[in-house]
């Protein structure tokens, strides 16, 4: 959810999924059920923008919105319905599933005009795969457009995420998992670093990906009944090969069309593989730009920048100003009683820098929490675990504390001065890209980052 004002700035934008405790929370079906969550969300929405809300009810004013937006492939009608009796606005809009990524990701952009792709395993009648031209204004009189120019008919992000259904050490199972789970994506571009890609299944799989065999019947006849685990992690490493393929195939069409834009802008669930957009932006050079909540988090504020778009006044506007709009703690207000509490039995105290870098040498896993959390699923700094990556079983810890499988990377930390000693390829804060490491880096060292696969370490915690 989001509320932006009348120039385009942002009020509050809300991840339901912080807010409900649930990942890749999608509103309910049950009516009522749905009814309570989107006033909840709304509720919090204005809290967080400092608006107190008198509702109708208590016999005060309501807020008056004067464009609110709607998913244009609803997430039902009966959403449309509750959100009709909930708000009191001057127009209703609908926006696209695609065209909500595309805005979202363009103007978090730190340049002007762009072409923008948007490619996930979802959207609206079918388009997955949506390319647009973006153009930002710059003053209250110049129109900002954002058109849509292709439509391409492919799935990229669910014949990716049916691809690591098959992987035993990916789902945790023995046998293939039927239901639709958007973690194991994610898993399996960490996990692929363990395969090879197969020149042989190349083909067969770029056939599924363009949509021209099934998926199931494709996929299991070219595994097999039983694959080997050697043979489920060199099928991991060339389903991605082959998306990377695919992608440069419809990145060098566009780019050869519409050669002027200033940058280039992915969208989409999948831009957050990490790898692709590595790999898209050493092989084209031009300013690359991926938003820090490419997926369906973004949704909601890109759904409302289309219709009321923000003034770029500078030109090159600080690289995802969206980065750290999502809620404070909600208990916040409880913290203070939280740490008498705890200093009642488990010894509480204030600590300085040099206390924290002692702790953290002794092995110990801090929690960071600072101001407003990170909107998006990357860990940025403001929710985050940290530890030293020297320490022997660190990693290990670490994700022993996260619930997560042995074979999970884990981000690295380094200043902005200290950076070109350790990566060759430019420097993101946002964990949307792998980084390059230079060579004098050890196997040992990059073992605590992932597993060196060509000296590129995939993922973000
Ligand atoms: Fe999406």
């Amino acid at each position: 959810m989001t509320l932006l004002r009348e120039d385009g700035g942002i009020l509050a934008v809300l991840e339901l999924e912080r807010l409900f405790g649930h990942r890749y929370y999608g509103f309910p079906v049950d009516e009522e059920e749905l009814e309570r969550a989107f006033s909840r969300g709304y509720a919090e929405l204005l809290d967080q923008a400092g608006i107190i809300h008198r509702g109708a009810k208590n016999g005060g004013e309501k807020i008056l919105h004067k464009i609110c937006v709607l998913p244009a492939a609803a997430a039902g009608k009966a959403l449309e319905t509750i959100m009709k009796k909930t708000l009191r606005c001057a127009s209703w809009k609908f926006a696209g599933h695609h065209q909500s990524h595309a805005a979202q990701a363009f103007y978090d952009a730190p340049f002007r005009s762009a072409l923008v792709l948007s490619y996930d395993g979802g959207g609206d009648v079918h388009q997955n795969f949506e390319v647009y031209l973006g153009k930002k204004r710059t003053s209250s009189s110049t129109p900002s457009f954002l058109e849509l120019v292709m439509v391409h008919k492919m799935n990229l992000g669910t014949v990716y995420q049916e691809c690591a259904t098959y992987l035993q050490e990916v789902t945790g199972d023995k046998v293939r998992k039927e239901q639709y789970n958007r973690a194991l994506s994610g898993k399996m571009m960490g996990y692929l670093a363990l395969g090879k890609e197969r020149p042989e299944w190349a083909s067969p799989l770029e056939r599924v990906y363009r949509g021209i065999a099934s998926q199931e019947t494709a996929l299991r006849d070219l595994l097999g009944k039983a694959p080997t685990i050697p043979e489920q992690r060199d099928f991991a490493a060339s389903c991605q090969t082959v998306f990377e393929q695919i992608l440069f195939e419809v990145f060098d069409e566009h780019l050869t069309l519409y050669p002027s834009v200033d940058g280039i802008v992915v969208s989409g669930g999948c831009a957050l593989n990490v790898l692709s957009n590595r790999k898209l932006q050493l092989r084209y050079g031009l300013p690359f730009h991926v938003s820090p909540a490419p997926n369906d988090s973004g949704l909601s504020l890109g759904g409302a920048q289309i219709f009321t778009p923000p003034l770029d006044t500078r030109g090159s506007a600080p690289p995802a100003p969206s980065m750290y709009l999502g809620p404070l703690l909600f208990d916040r207000h409880a913290v203070p009683a939280y740490i008498e509490m705890a200093g009642l039995g488990y010894g509480a105290r204030t600590v300085d820098v040099e206390d924290l870098a002692s702790i953290l040498n002794d092995g110990a896993i801090i929690a960071v929490v600072r101001g407003r959390s990170e909107f998006g699923p990357r860990a940025l700094g403001h929710r985050s675990l940290i530890a030293v990556p020297h320490l022997p079983e660190i990693k290990q810890k670490m994700n022993r504390l996260k619930f997560r499988e042995w074979w999970r990377p884990v981000a690295p930390m380094v200043t902005l001065e200290d950076a070109k000693r350790y990566v060759q390829s430019s420097i993101s804060g946002f964990c949307v890209f792998v980084f390059i490491f230079l060579p004098w880096l050890t196997d040992q060292s990059l073992l605590f980052f992932s597993l060196s696969r060509d000296r590129v370490f995939a993922g973000c915690s």
